[in-house]
C-alpha cells in the first residue's frame, strides 16, 4: 500500500514493487494519475482516489483492499505536502494545517486499520516517510518542519508500541529527491537524487527492517552535523539561506491543496 503513488516518489516507488510482480495498492487524491501506472501493469493494482486526511475513507479502502488481497506486507505512508510558510501572514495558517494535518494525521490515518490485522497475524511492514528537513527548524518552512519533526517522533512511538507484535516500523528520511515538490526551489540541493533511485533505496532499507534510515548516506553525515551545530552557529548560518516560496495565487502550488482536490472521492478498483 503506497499513499501519494499520483507523483514524484510515491509513483516510483509504486513503480519499483509493481516491476517486482507486487501487487500495489495505490492511493492518492488524484484518481486520474494513478491511472496510466494501473494500465502499465494490469491485474497487479489496486486504485483509491482518496485523501489521507479523511480517515473513514482511508478506512474503508483499507477493508477492500484487505478483502480483495490480504493483510498488506508492507504499508508506505509517504503522501505529503510542502510550501513554504510565514505566520506572520494570516493566509499561510490554512496552509500550516494542511500541512500538519497531511504530514502527520495523515501517517496515523494511513496506518491506523491496518494494525490490528497485522498484529493478529504478527507479520507487516508500517513505513513512515519523514524528512531530514525534520531535524532541525529551516525558516520559511516552519510547518514543513514540524511536521516532519512530528512524524518522526511519532513513526519511534509507534516502533517502540509495536515491539514484539510482529510489525515492523521503518522510518526513512530522504534528503533531496527530484519531485515536483522541490521543483520550485530556489536552492541547491546537494546530493540530489532521481526518485527511481530513491525509491530503490527506501526499498532496499524496508527489505533489510531497518528502523531508521537517512537516504542518499551522505545526508546522514549532513543531518549529523545538522542536529549537532551549536544554536548560535545554526542560527548565524541559516539566517541568511535561501527559503522556500510561499503559496500565492498567482503562483499556486501544485503539491497543497487545489479547491477542486477538496472532496474525497470514493475508492474504485482498476
Ligand atoms: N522530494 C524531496 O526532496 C523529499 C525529501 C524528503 C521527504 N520527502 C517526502 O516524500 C514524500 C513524497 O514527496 P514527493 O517529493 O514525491 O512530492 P510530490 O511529487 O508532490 O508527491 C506528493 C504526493 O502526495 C500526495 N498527497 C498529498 N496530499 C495528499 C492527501 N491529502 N491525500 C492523499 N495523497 C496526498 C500527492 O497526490 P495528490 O495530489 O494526487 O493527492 C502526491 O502523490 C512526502 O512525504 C515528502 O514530504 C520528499
Amino acid at each position: 500500500v503506497i499513499t501519494g503513488a499520483s507523483s514524484g516518489l510515491g509513483q516510483a516507488l509504486a513503480r519499483h514493487y509493481l516491476k517486482l510482480g507486487f501487487t500495489v495498492a495505490m492511493i492518492a487524491r488524484r484518481g486520474d494519475l494513478l491511472q496510466p501506472l494501473g494500465k502499465e501493469f494490469p491485474g497487479q493494482s489496486l486504485c483509491y482516489p482518496l485523501d489521507v486526511r479523511d480517515s473513514s475513507s482511508m478506512q474503508l479502502a483499507a477493508s477492500d483492499l484487505m478483502a480483495r488481497v490480504g493483510i498488506p506486507d508492507v504499508v508506505i505512508a509517504n503522501a505529503g505536502v510542502s510550501v513554504g510558510t510565514l505566520t506572520e501572514h494570516s493566509e499561510d495558517i490554512e496552509y500550516i494545517q494542511q500541512i500538519m494535518d497531511t504530514n502527520v494525521l495523515g501517517v496515523a490515518k494511513t496506518f491506523q486499520p491496518f494494525i490490528s490485522p497485522m498484529r493478529s497475524a504478527h507479520k507487516g511492514t508500517l513505513v513512515g516517510i519523514a524528512s531530514i528537513a525534520g531535524f532541525r527548524g529551516l525558516p520559511g518552512a516552519g510547518a514543513y518542519s514540524a511536521s516532519k519533526a512530528a512524524a518522526i517522533s511519532y513513526l519511534e512511538s509507534l516502533r517502540v508500541e509495536l515491539r514484539d507484535s510482529g510489525i515492523n516500523v521503518v522510518t526513512i528520511c530522504p534528503g533531496y529527491i527530484r519531485t515536483p515538490m522541490t521543483a520550485p526551489n530556489p536552492y541547491r540541493m546537494p546530493f540530489i537524487l532521481e526518485s527511481a533511485d530513491a525509491a530503490r533505496r527506501i526499498a532496499r532499507a524496508i527489505d533489510r527492517q531497518t528502523a531508521y534510515a537517512v537516504i542518499p548516506w551522505q545526508m546522514a553525515f549532513v543531518g549529523f552535523v545538522l542536529r549537532h551545530m551549536p544554536r548560535p552557529l545554526y542560527d548565524a548560518l541559516l539566517a541568511t539561506a535561501q527559503r522556500k516560496p510561499r503559496a500565492s495565487p498567482s503562483r499556486p502550488q501544485h503539491d497543497t491543496e487545489p479547491p477542486s482536490h477538496r472532496q474525497s472521492r470514493h475508492a474504485s478498483e482498476k
